[in-house]
Protein backbone atom coordinates (compact mmCIF):
# COMPACT_ATOMS: atom_id res chain seq x y z
CA UNK A 1 0.00 0.00 0.00
CA UNK A 2 1.26 3.39 -1.18
CA UNK A 3 1.47 5.87 1.83
CA UNK A 4 -0.98 8.31 0.67
CA UNK A 5 -3.33 5.44 0.42
CA UNK A 6 -2.67 4.09 4.40
CA UNK A 7 -4.84 5.12 7.13
CA UNK A 8 -4.77 8.18 8.70
CA UNK A 9 -3.17 7.95 12.31
CA UNK A 10 -3.27 10.93 14.00
CA UNK A 11 -1.54 12.11 17.51
CA UNK A 12 -1.65 10.44 20.46
CA UNK A 13 -2.69 12.67 23.10
CA UNK A 14 0.61 13.83 25.24
CA UNK A 15 1.45 16.23 28.15
CA UNK A 16 5.04 17.58 27.45
CA UNK A 17 7.08 18.20 30.61
CA UNK A 18 10.90 19.07 30.84
CA UNK A 19 11.82 21.12 33.95
CA UNK A 20 15.64 20.94 33.25
CA UNK A 21 16.73 24.61 33.52
CA UNK A 22 19.12 24.46 30.56
CA UNK A 23 22.01 27.16 30.75
CA UNK A 24 23.79 27.73 27.89
CA UNK A 25 26.67 29.30 26.63
CA UNK A 26 30.20 30.96 27.47
CA UNK A 27 31.34 31.18 31.12
CA UNK A 28 28.19 29.91 32.60
CA UNK A 29 30.18 28.14 34.99
CA UNK A 30 29.41 31.04 37.60
CA UNK A 31 26.17 29.93 37.50
CA UNK A 32 26.64 26.78 39.86
CA UNK A 33 26.69 29.31 42.55
CA UNK A 34 23.08 30.32 42.43
CA UNK A 35 22.04 27.25 41.31
CA UNK A 36 23.45 24.20 43.88
CA UNK A 37 22.84 26.45 47.47
CA UNK A 38 19.27 26.12 47.13
CA UNK A 39 20.25 22.30 47.74
CA UNK A 40 22.47 22.47 50.81
CA UNK A 41 25.77 21.97 51.52
CA UNK A 42 27.00 18.60 50.78
CA UNK A 43 27.72 18.14 47.18
CA UNK A 44 28.96 15.18 45.62
CA UNK A 45 31.21 15.37 42.74
CA UNK A 46 30.58 12.45 39.80
CA UNK A 47 33.13 12.60 36.79
CA UNK A 48 34.82 9.87 34.85
CA UNK A 49 38.13 9.27 33.74
CA UNK A 50 40.31 12.17 34.16
CA UNK A 51 39.43 14.36 31.10
CA UNK A 52 37.82 17.32 32.84
CA UNK A 53 41.61 17.25 35.21
CA UNK A 54 43.63 17.20 31.83
CA UNK A 55 41.24 20.10 30.80
CA UNK A 56 41.43 22.41 33.63
CA UNK A 57 37.47 22.11 34.21
CA UNK A 58 37.76 20.23 37.40
CA UNK A 59 39.73 22.88 38.94
CA UNK A 60 37.40 25.30 38.02
CA UNK A 61 34.29 23.88 38.84
CA UNK A 62 36.39 23.13 42.58
CA UNK A 63 37.05 27.20 42.92
CA UNK A 64 33.76 27.92 42.55
CA UNK A 65 32.19 24.76 44.97
CA UNK A 66 34.71 26.02 47.67
CA UNK A 67 33.47 29.73 46.72
CA UNK A 68 30.22 28.60 47.55
CA UNK A 69 31.37 26.60 50.73
CA UNK A 70 30.38 23.54 49.84
CA UNK A 71 31.52 20.55 51.51
CA UNK A 72 32.97 18.04 48.82
CA UNK A 73 32.85 14.66 48.43
CA UNK A 74 33.98 13.13 44.59
CA UNK A 75 33.18 9.91 42.81
CA UNK A 76 35.75 9.73 39.93
CA UNK A 77 36.45 6.92 37.56
CA UNK A 78 33.29 6.64 35.75
CA UNK A 79 33.26 4.69 32.89
CA UNK A 80 32.16 4.98 29.02
CA UNK A 81 29.42 2.68 29.35
CA UNK A 82 28.70 3.45 33.16
CA UNK A 83 29.19 0.03 35.55
CA UNK A 84 26.36 -0.66 37.86
CA UNK A 85 29.17 -0.92 40.42
CA UNK A 86 30.33 2.50 39.70
CA UNK A 87 26.85 3.46 40.99
CA UNK A 88 26.41 1.48 43.78
CA UNK A 89 29.74 2.98 45.07
CA UNK A 90 28.16 6.38 44.36
CA UNK A 91 25.45 5.60 46.41
CA UNK A 92 27.36 4.48 49.15
CA UNK A 93 29.04 7.48 49.59
CA UNK A 94 25.52 9.01 49.40
CA UNK A 95 24.16 7.63 52.31
CA UNK A 96 27.61 7.91 54.23
CA UNK A 97 28.13 11.41 53.54
CA UNK A 98 24.41 12.59 54.01
CA UNK A 99 24.79 14.09 50.90
CA UNK A 100 22.41 16.46 49.13
CA UNK A 101 23.53 17.18 45.72
CA UNK A 102 25.01 15.36 43.33
CA UNK A 103 27.12 17.41 40.63
CA UNK A 104 27.56 15.41 37.01
CA UNK A 105 30.62 17.15 35.30
CA UNK A 106 31.30 14.67 31.89
CA UNK A 107 29.76 13.22 28.97
CA UNK A 108 26.31 11.31 28.78
CA UNK A 109 28.50 7.93 30.97
CA UNK A 110 28.50 10.04 33.89
CA UNK A 111 25.52 12.10 33.79
CA UNK A 112 23.84 8.58 33.09
CA UNK A 113 25.53 6.67 36.21
CA UNK A 114 24.79 10.00 38.08
CA UNK A 115 20.82 9.21 37.48
CA UNK A 116 21.30 5.83 39.03
CA UNK A 117 23.26 7.41 42.31
CA UNK A 118 20.48 9.96 43.04
CA UNK A 119 17.31 7.70 42.72
CA UNK A 120 19.78 4.67 44.30
CA UNK A 121 20.31 6.82 47.44
CA UNK A 122 16.52 6.98 47.93
CA UNK A 123 15.92 3.23 47.35
CA UNK A 124 16.40 0.69 49.78
CA UNK A 125 16.96 -2.38 47.53
CA UNK A 126 19.71 -3.18 44.65
CA UNK A 127 19.92 -0.64 42.32
CA UNK A 128 20.02 -2.51 39.68
CA UNK A 129 15.90 -3.39 40.62
CA UNK A 130 15.71 0.39 39.03
CA UNK A 131 17.52 -0.54 35.67
CA UNK A 132 15.74 -3.64 35.21
CA UNK A 133 11.93 -1.65 35.92
CA UNK A 134 11.92 -4.49 39.28
CA UNK A 135 11.49 -0.97 41.00
CA UNK A 136 10.33 2.65 40.38
CA UNK A 137 12.03 5.03 41.98
CA UNK A 138 9.46 7.57 43.55
CA UNK A 139 12.68 9.84 44.32
CA UNK A 140 15.72 11.08 43.77
CA UNK A 141 18.30 13.12 45.11
CA UNK A 142 18.43 16.51 43.24
CA UNK A 143 21.51 16.47 40.47
CA UNK A 144 22.85 19.15 38.02
CA UNK A 145 25.40 18.45 34.98
CA UNK A 146 28.22 20.35 33.39
CA UNK A 147 28.27 19.10 30.23
CA UNK A 148 31.35 18.12 28.18
CA UNK A 149 30.44 16.66 25.28
CA UNK A 150 27.40 16.98 22.78
CA UNK A 151 26.18 13.46 21.87
CA UNK A 152 23.61 11.88 24.29
CA UNK A 153 20.88 14.54 25.58
CA UNK A 154 20.82 12.95 28.72
CA UNK A 155 21.87 16.67 29.87
CA UNK A 156 18.27 17.42 29.22
CA UNK A 157 16.04 14.05 29.37
CA UNK A 158 15.79 11.48 32.18
CA UNK A 159 16.95 8.73 31.08
CA UNK A 160 19.75 6.41 31.67
CA UNK A 161 21.62 3.85 30.16
CA UNK A 162 23.55 1.29 32.94
CA UNK A 163 26.03 -2.04 31.79
CA UNK A 164 25.85 -4.95 34.49
CA UNK A 165 29.15 -6.51 33.68
CA UNK A 166 29.10 -9.37 35.73
CA UNK A 167 25.53 -10.71 33.50
CA UNK A 168 26.59 -8.70 30.48
CA UNK A 169 23.34 -6.78 30.24
CA UNK A 170 23.36 -2.84 29.10
CA UNK A 171 19.70 -1.17 29.64
CA UNK A 172 17.81 2.25 29.52
CA UNK A 173 15.73 3.27 32.03
CA UNK A 174 14.49 6.57 33.36
CA UNK A 175 11.45 7.91 35.50
CA UNK A 176 10.02 11.37 36.24
CA UNK A 177 12.40 12.28 38.91
CA UNK A 178 16.02 11.79 37.09
CA UNK A 179 15.67 14.93 35.00
CA UNK A 180 18.07 17.14 36.14
CA UNK A 181 17.26 20.11 37.96
CA UNK A 182 19.79 22.04 35.26
CA UNK A 183 22.73 21.52 33.02
CA UNK A 184 25.33 24.25 32.14
CA UNK A 185 26.38 23.50 28.28
CA UNK A 186 29.54 26.17 27.81
CA UNK A 187 30.91 24.98 24.32
CA UNK A 188 34.29 25.21 25.31
CA UNK A 189 34.06 22.72 27.68
CA UNK A 190 33.79 20.27 24.52
CA UNK A 191 36.82 21.56 22.79
CA UNK A 192 39.08 18.97 24.35
CA UNK A 193 36.80 16.40 23.11
CA UNK A 194 39.15 14.20 20.54
CA UNK A 195 38.21 13.76 17.03
CA UNK A 196 36.64 9.83 17.81
CA UNK A 197 34.49 11.29 20.61
CA UNK A 198 33.32 13.75 18.15
CA UNK A 199 32.27 11.77 15.23
CA UNK A 200 30.45 9.25 17.98
CA UNK A 201 28.80 11.92 19.08
CA UNK A 202 27.74 13.57 15.53
CA UNK A 203 26.62 10.13 14.97
CA UNK A 204 24.62 9.19 18.07
CA UNK A 205 22.86 12.52 17.78
CA UNK A 206 21.57 11.85 14.46
CA UNK A 207 20.84 8.55 15.49
CA UNK A 208 18.67 9.58 18.11
CA UNK A 209 16.51 11.68 15.19
CA UNK A 210 16.36 8.75 12.83
CA UNK A 211 14.78 6.53 15.52
CA UNK A 212 12.07 9.31 16.12
CA UNK A 213 11.59 10.22 12.46
CA UNK A 214 10.77 6.57 11.73
CA UNK A 215 7.59 6.25 13.46
CA UNK A 216 3.53 5.22 12.39
CA UNK A 217 1.92 8.40 13.12
CA UNK A 218 1.01 9.90 10.04
CA UNK A 219 0.12 13.78 10.93
CA UNK A 220 3.41 15.17 11.75
CA UNK A 221 4.53 16.77 9.48
CA UNK A 222 5.86 20.17 12.24
CA UNK A 223 7.80 17.31 13.81
CA UNK A 224 9.04 15.69 10.06
CA UNK A 225 10.13 19.49 9.44
CA UNK A 226 11.81 19.74 12.76
CA UNK A 227 13.67 16.60 12.67
CA UNK A 228 14.83 17.47 9.23
CA UNK A 229 16.16 20.56 10.02
CA UNK A 230 18.28 19.49 12.64
CA UNK A 231 19.57 17.01 10.44
CA UNK A 232 20.52 18.90 7.86
CA UNK A 233 22.28 21.11 10.41
CA UNK A 234 24.25 18.42 11.85
CA UNK A 235 25.14 17.08 8.49
CA UNK A 236 26.42 20.62 7.10
CA UNK A 237 28.35 21.75 10.78
CA UNK A 238 29.41 18.19 11.75
CA UNK A 239 32.41 17.76 9.24
CA UNK A 240 33.56 21.28 9.68
CA UNK A 241 34.20 20.20 13.18
CA UNK A 242 35.55 17.03 12.94
CA UNK A 243 38.27 18.79 10.54
CA UNK A 244 38.64 22.10 13.09
CA UNK A 245 37.99 20.83 16.91
CA UNK A 246 38.52 23.99 18.50
CA UNK A 247 35.97 26.05 16.55
CA UNK A 248 33.39 27.67 18.83
CA UNK A 249 30.77 28.26 16.65
CA UNK A 250 31.15 24.48 15.29
CA UNK A 251 31.17 23.44 18.75
CA UNK A 252 27.95 25.60 20.04
CA UNK A 253 25.93 24.32 17.56
CA UNK A 254 26.43 20.57 17.58
CA UNK A 255 26.08 20.79 21.28
CA UNK A 256 22.80 22.66 20.61
CA UNK A 257 21.95 20.11 18.26
CA UNK A 258 22.63 16.98 20.27
CA UNK A 259 20.74 18.36 23.66
CA UNK A 260 17.66 18.97 20.83
CA UNK A 261 17.79 15.65 19.89
CA UNK A 262 16.68 14.07 22.61
CA UNK A 263 14.87 16.44 25.07
CA UNK A 264 11.67 15.26 23.90
CA UNK A 265 10.78 18.25 21.85
CA UNK A 266 10.84 16.46 18.79
CA UNK A 267 9.28 13.86 19.80
CA UNK A 268 5.72 15.30 20.87
CA UNK A 269 2.60 12.86 20.45
CA UNK A 270 4.02 9.60 19.09
CA UNK A 271 6.49 6.84 19.33
CA UNK A 272 9.55 6.53 17.95
CA UNK A 273 11.07 3.46 16.59
CA UNK A 274 14.15 3.23 19.08
CA UNK A 275 15.08 -0.83 17.88
CA UNK A 276 18.49 0.03 17.12
CA UNK A 277 19.60 1.16 19.84
CA UNK A 278 18.30 -1.72 21.33
CA UNK A 279 19.77 -4.07 19.25
CA UNK A 280 23.23 -1.84 20.16
CA UNK A 281 22.82 -2.10 23.74
CA UNK A 282 23.26 -5.83 23.29
CA UNK A 283 26.57 -5.44 20.86
CA UNK A 284 28.36 -3.18 23.53
CA UNK A 285 26.51 -5.15 26.20
CA UNK A 286 28.34 -8.01 25.03
CA UNK A 287 31.39 -6.64 23.43
CA UNK A 288 31.89 -2.82 25.43
CA UNK A 289 32.33 -0.94 21.95
CA UNK A 290 31.08 2.71 22.00
CA UNK A 291 27.31 3.75 21.90
CA UNK A 292 28.05 5.75 18.48
CA UNK A 293 30.34 3.34 17.37
CA UNK A 294 27.76 0.68 17.02
CA UNK A 295 24.81 2.81 15.89
CA UNK A 296 26.99 3.95 12.71
CA UNK A 297 27.30 0.24 11.96
CA UNK A 298 23.65 -0.82 12.87
CA UNK A 299 21.08 1.86 11.63
CA UNK A 300 22.22 1.95 7.63
CA UNK A 301 21.50 -1.87 7.93
CA UNK A 302 18.13 -1.46 9.65
CA UNK A 303 17.13 0.60 7.33
CA UNK A 304 17.51 -1.58 4.63
CA UNK A 305 16.18 -4.52 6.50
CA UNK A 306 12.40 -2.22 6.78
CA UNK A 307 12.11 -0.51 3.60
CA UNK A 308 9.33 -2.42 2.58
CA UNK A 309 7.23 -1.67 5.93
CA UNK A 310 6.22 2.12 4.50
CA UNK A 311 8.84 3.03 1.57
CA UNK A 312 7.01 6.51 1.44
CA UNK A 313 9.04 7.41 4.44
CA UNK A 314 11.98 6.78 3.65
CA UNK A 315 11.93 8.44 0.42
CA UNK A 316 10.75 11.26 2.19
CA UNK A 317 14.15 11.14 4.01
CA UNK A 318 16.04 10.47 1.15
CA UNK A 319 14.77 13.19 -0.82
CA UNK A 320 14.72 16.12 2.06
CA UNK A 321 17.61 15.00 4.01
CA UNK A 322 20.04 13.37 1.18
CA UNK A 323 18.90 15.44 -1.56
CA UNK A 324 18.46 11.99 -3.72
CA UNK A 325 16.67 13.16 -6.79
CA UNK A 326 13.76 10.71 -7.09
CA UNK A 327 13.05 10.86 -11.03
CA UNK A 328 11.72 7.56 -12.38
CA UNK A 329 12.68 5.65 -9.22
CA UNK A 330 9.91 3.67 -6.59
CA UNK A 331 9.81 4.96 -3.53
CA UNK A 332 12.08 1.75 -2.39
CA UNK A 333 14.70 2.45 -4.77
CA UNK A 334 14.97 6.39 -3.54
CA UNK A 335 14.64 4.88 0.17
CA UNK A 336 17.65 2.93 -0.32
CA UNK A 337 19.71 5.64 -1.90
CA UNK A 338 19.29 7.50 1.27
CA UNK A 339 20.64 4.41 3.20
CA UNK A 340 23.31 4.30 0.85
CA UNK A 341 23.62 8.15 1.27
CA UNK A 342 24.18 7.95 5.39
CA UNK A 343 26.51 5.42 4.97
CA UNK A 344 28.76 7.28 3.12
CA UNK A 345 28.29 10.15 4.66
CA UNK A 346 29.21 8.46 8.22
CA UNK A 347 32.38 6.87 6.59
CA UNK A 348 33.69 10.52 5.27
CA UNK A 349 33.43 11.56 8.65
CA UNK A 350 35.59 8.61 9.70
CA UNK A 351 32.95 6.61 11.66
CA UNK A 352 33.04 2.95 11.63
CA UNK A 353 31.09 0.84 9.09
CA UNK A 354 31.28 -3.05 9.93
CA UNK A 355 31.48 -4.94 13.35
CA UNK A 356 34.61 -6.17 11.75
CA UNK A 357 36.10 -2.78 12.50
CA UNK A 358 35.92 -3.83 16.25
CA UNK A 359 37.15 -7.25 15.17
CA UNK A 360 33.28 -8.96 16.19
CA UNK A 361 33.21 -11.49 14.36
CA UNK A 362 29.91 -14.18 13.76
CA UNK A 363 30.97 -15.80 16.75
CA UNK A 364 28.34 -14.44 19.69
CA UNK A 365 25.36 -13.26 17.09
CA UNK A 366 22.86 -15.49 18.82
CA UNK A 367 24.12 -14.75 21.94
CA UNK A 368 23.61 -10.89 21.22
CA UNK A 369 20.12 -11.44 19.32
CA UNK A 370 18.93 -13.08 22.22
CA UNK A 371 19.87 -10.27 24.71
CA UNK A 372 18.11 -7.50 22.45
CA UNK A 373 15.34 -10.02 22.62
CA UNK A 374 15.40 -10.30 26.57
CA UNK A 375 11.79 -8.61 26.82
CA UNK A 376 10.67 -10.09 24.08
CA UNK A 377 9.96 -8.65 20.34
CA UNK A 378 10.41 -4.58 19.87
CA UNK A 379 10.79 -1.64 18.12
CA UNK A 380 7.64 0.82 17.47
CA UNK A 381 7.71 1.32 13.60
CA UNK A 382 8.49 -2.55 12.70
CA UNK A 383 8.61 -5.07 15.43
CA UNK A 384 11.43 -6.97 15.00
CA UNK A 385 11.66 -11.13 15.84
CA UNK A 386 15.00 -12.72 16.52
CA UNK A 387 14.97 -13.28 12.93
CA UNK A 388 15.16 -9.94 12.23
CA UNK A 389 17.50 -9.05 14.79
CA UNK A 390 20.31 -12.06 13.68
CA UNK A 391 19.83 -10.59 9.87
CA UNK A 392 20.96 -7.07 10.92
CA UNK A 393 23.37 -7.99 13.05
CA UNK A 394 25.01 -10.49 9.91
CA UNK A 395 24.35 -7.98 7.35
CA UNK A 396 26.57 -5.65 9.64
CA UNK A 397 29.73 -7.97 9.84
O1 LIG B 1 36.00 9.62 31.20
P1 LIG B 1 36.66 10.86 30.71
O2 LIG B 1 38.09 10.92 31.04
O3 LIG B 1 35.93 12.10 31.09
O4 LIG B 1 36.66 10.77 29.08
C1 LIG B 1 35.50 10.69 28.31
C2 LIG B 1 35.27 9.30 27.73
O5 LIG B 1 36.47 8.59 27.58
C3 LIG B 1 35.70 11.51 27.07
N1 LIG B 1 35.33 12.93 27.24
C4 LIG B 1 34.14 13.44 27.64
N2 LIG B 1 34.20 14.78 27.62
C5 LIG B 1 35.46 15.12 27.22
C6 LIG B 1 36.17 13.94 26.99
N3 LIG B 1 37.46 13.95 26.59
C7 LIG B 1 38.05 15.15 26.44
N4 LIG B 1 37.42 16.32 26.62
C8 LIG B 1 36.12 16.36 27.02
N5 LIG B 1 35.51 17.54 27.18
O6 LIG B 1 34.86 10.94 26.09
C9 LIG B 1 34.73 9.55 26.34
C10 LIG B 1 33.28 9.14 26.16
O7 LIG B 1 32.47 9.74 27.15
P2 LIG B 1 30.98 9.21 27.38
O8 LIG B 1 30.38 10.01 28.46
O9 LIG B 1 30.98 7.73 27.51
O10 LIG B 1 30.30 9.56 25.97
P3 LIG B 1 28.81 9.84 25.60
O11 LIG B 1 28.38 11.19 26.03
O12 LIG B 1 28.70 9.52 24.16
O13 LIG B 1 27.94 8.79 26.46
C11 LIG B 1 27.79 7.46 26.04
C12 LIG B 1 26.89 6.70 26.99
O14 LIG B 1 25.55 7.26 27.00
C13 LIG B 1 24.58 6.23 26.75
C14 LIG B 1 25.35 5.27 25.90
O15 LIG B 1 24.75 4.01 25.84
C15 LIG B 1 26.71 5.26 26.58
O16 LIG B 1 26.69 4.41 27.70
N6 LIG B 1 23.39 6.84 26.19
C16 LIG B 1 22.59 7.58 26.99
C17 LIG B 1 21.42 8.16 26.58
C18 LIG B 1 20.57 8.97 27.48
N7 LIG B 1 20.85 8.98 28.76
O17 LIG B 1 19.60 9.60 27.06
C19 LIG B 1 20.93 7.99 25.20
C20 LIG B 1 21.97 7.49 24.27
O18 LIG B 1 21.33 6.89 23.19
C21 LIG B 1 22.96 6.53 24.85
O19 LIG B 1 22.46 5.20 24.82
ZN1 LIG C 1 22.15 6.97 21.45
Amino acid sequence: MKHDEMEAVILNTFTFYNPTKLIFGKDQLEQLKEQIPQYGKNVLVVYGGGSIKKNGLYDKVMVVLNEIGANVSELSGVEPNPRLTTAEKGIDICKTENIDFILAVGGGSVIDCTKLIAAGAKYDGAAWDLVTKKAIPNDALPFGTVLTLAATGSEMNAGSVITNMETQEKYGWGSPVTFPKFSILDPQHTFTVPQDQTIYGIVDMMTHLFEQYFHNTTNTPAQDRLIEGVLRTVMETGPKLVNDLENYEHRETILFTGTLALNGMLQMGYRGDWASHNIEHAVSAVYDIPHAGGLAILFPNWMRHNLDVNPARFKQLAVRVFDVNPEGKSDKEIGLEGADALRAFWTSIGAPSRLSDYDITDEKIDLMADKAMINGEFGNFNKLKKEDVVSILTASL
